[in-house]
């Protein structure tokens, strides 16, 4: 790796897909990603609703595409149709249950709703796959706590 890092951002809402809501979360990462990383490229921006499949065959498209690093966002919570992170474990080979738990436990001391988020972090083959919360509060804040991982991350799995 030289540094060059390629990113998908999935946004995972029912009220964004059919266009009820505007997606700004998936933009505002988007933004985040460019500020961050100025030699990286997002190859894949998507808007999916919150079904298990459709977000599992989205994940599994990406990796076989060669995308390093995907965030979604959205879906993380306990509403019903929330499934983002049980679409994620049926994706990834291993789990970083450490990412998860450091974006949780940083998020602690900014909001208690943070509890109510279930995110899960996780490889799959050449791919890092991130679950931020929807809110585009939530996301950008849980972005900017694992962000310092995911250079290292990505090197490892390459
Ligand atoms: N984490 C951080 N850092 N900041 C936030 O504002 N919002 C919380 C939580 N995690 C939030 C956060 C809220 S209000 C909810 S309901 C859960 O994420 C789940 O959100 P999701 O279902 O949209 O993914």
């Amino acid at each position: 790796m030289d540094g060059f890092i390629t990113f998908g951002v999935l946004t995972v809402s029912d009220s964004c897909h059919d266009g009820s809501k505007q997606d700004v979360a998936g933009p505002t990462l988007c933004q985040e990603i460019e500020l961050t990383f100025p030699k990286s490229k997002i190859i894949f921006q998507e808007i999916v609703p919150d079904e298990q499949k459709q977000i599992e065959e989205t994940l599994l498209s990406w990796c076989l595409d060669g995308c390093n690093v995907i965030l979604t966002t959205g879906g993380t919570g306990c509403s019903p149709r929330d499934i983002t992170p049980e679409a994620t474990k049926a994706v990834i080979e291993k789990e970083l249950p450490g990412m998860s738990q450091f974006m949780l436990s940083k998020s602690f001391a900014i909001t208690d709703k943070a509890m109510l988020s279930r995110p899960v972090c996780g490889v799959r083959k050449k791919t890092l796959i991130i679950n931020l919360p929807g809110s585009t509060k939530g996301s950008k804040e849980c972005f900017s706590f694992v962000v310092s991982a995911i250079p290292h991350a990505v090197a490892l799995i390459n």
